[in-house]
């Protein structure tokens, strides 16, 4: 029979069905690292306020840091008979200390310390996911530098609207990964917010823990306040779940577009063979699977909110066994989406833009909203005048592909000769300036007509 730490008063062991059932080893061995950190925060503080001698102190700290070495090197054989990290990291220690590792459970409970260890293992993930968002908008930085003149159509419902640059594209991205990287901020900072240590199982402890010392070594703000929700509470897991739903939201669009954009019939852009995948039996196919894998990982991503707000939804206070199913959600989606992030970053460095693809692609009627504003700066008319205008104009010429100079007079009399003269190149420029700079231009253009 394999002894549970808490089968003192248990007469039969545990069926192997139930312990296949109720293990966790086979994924939470993840939070080692934070449970052993986390433990020697503890050992010490035990030690310096005499709740268990000083050289037990010192023993747990020592063969705890001796362990988080073995772990990283991943020498450690998880026994699944233990159920969960925290239950095999105690018996480790007892094997090696014999009754010094026993007394490094005084005083805590694995519901804190499954929740400290969640929060520290949250705020680690944020930070990392942060920073390959940073990596990701390098990589759409540097397709901005290499192909940011080039002039492409801009799309509202996806009929061409008007010609943007490549440039306003892709800081459009970055806009968005700039929000995603302060929703991970915001994470990490929720997470770190208050360590549950000290809350014990749910109501606290009679020995005198320093839990403020704790708190400070292990990097959160402040104790949690209140030990029932200390122990039960995975908000900060359900926040940065929202926030990896909202990133892989954005990946999948940027994907989107990519398949979109590079298939035969957009065609302006191009993906390199490093990040394209062949077909078993078409010979001349390059697919976009890595834009299309990015796409299709939403589904797994928004499972896990789903999945741990359904968790929590009618859970009676406090600490109950479903929480354990608060892992597996977060630990998949952390790293499907910092995967994710990896992959498009590598896809996004291996974008060609062809500018003249693009030029072939652009209809020349996505000039009519810059020809009605011209209108309207050059010859006073209002907009709505100029939109109707400008809409005949477009019925009456093929699209603006076949524009008479009598088109332009019957149009509008401004319209007429070396005034229209507005191309795609010079309608981004003028929607690119901001407000002041564009109203200089407009007067300097003027000046020079008078002339
Ligand atoms: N493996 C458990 C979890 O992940 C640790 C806490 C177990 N607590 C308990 N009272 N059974 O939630």
């Amino acid at each position: 029979m394999n002894r549970k730490p808490w089968g003192g008063g248990y007469a039969r062991p545990t069926s192997s069905i139930i312990e296949d059932f109720t293990e966790s080893i086979s994924f939470d061995h993840r939070l080692a690292p934070y449970d052993i950190k986390l433990s020697i925060a503890h050992a010490r503080m035990l030690g310096r306020q005499g709740i268990i001698p000083a050289s037990d102190a010192r023993r747990l700290v020592k063969e705890l840091e001796r362990l988080e070495n073995e772990v990283g090197e991943g020498k450690v054989r998880w026994n699944s008979a233990l159920e969960d990290v925290h239950m095999n990291i105690e018996a480790i220690l007892t094997k090696r200390l014999g009754a010094a590792g026993k007394r490094v459970h005084t005083g805590r409970s694995r519901n804190d310390q499954v929740a400290t260890a969640f929060r520290l293992y949250c705020a680690d993930a944020a930070e990392g996911l942060s920073k390959r968002c940073a990596l990701l908008q390098s990589a759409i930085r540097r397709s901005a530098r290499r192909f940011g003149s080039v002039v492409l159509p801009g799309y509202t419902h996806l009929q061409q609207a008007q010609p943007v640059t490549w440039r306003t594209y892709c800081e459009a991205y970055l806009a968005m990964f700039d929000r995603d990287r302060g929703r991970f901020r915001a994470s990490k900072e929720r997470a770190m917010e208050y360590c549950p240590l000290g809350a014990a199982a749910l109501a606290g402890t009679s020995f005198p823990l320093d839990r403020r010392a704790v708190a400070r070594e292990l990097g959160f703000r402040v104790p949690a306040p209140n030990p029932m929700d200390a122990v039960s509470d995975r908000d900060f897991a359900v926040e940065l779940l929202a926030a990896l739903a909202l990133c892989q939201t954005h990946l999948s669009r940027l994907a989107e577009d990519l398949v979109i954009y590079s298939s035969r019939e957009f065609g302006f852009v191009r993906l390199d063979d490093s990040v394209t995948t062949g077909s078993s039996i078409m010979p001349q196919k390059k697919n976009p699977d890595v834009c299309e894998l990015a796409r299709g990982k939403c589904g797994r991503v928004f499972g896990s909110l789903m999945a741990l707000l359904t968790v929590l939804k009618g859970l009676p206070m406090t600490y109950n066994r479903d929480l354990q199913e608060d892992k597996e959600s977060v630990f998949d989606a952390v790293e499907t989406v910092g995967k994710s992030l990896e992959a498009m970053a590598e896809c996004v460095d291996g974008i060609y833009v062809d500018r003249e693809r693009a030029a072939a692609v652009l209809g020349r009627e996505t000039l009519a909203t810059d020809i009605a504003e011209y209108l309207v700066a050059e010859a006073g008319v209002p907009f709505r005048e100029a939109h109707a205008i400008v809409a005949r104009l477009v019925a009456s010429t093929d699209r603006l592909e076949r524009v008479t100079e009598e088109a332009l007079r019957e149009a509008h009399p401004s319209l007429s000769g070396a005034k229209f003269s507005i191309s795609f190149e010079e309608a981004v420029r003028r929607r690119g300036l901001p407000g002041v700079a564009r109203k200089r231009m407009m007067k300097k253009e003027k000046r020079r007509e008078r002339r």
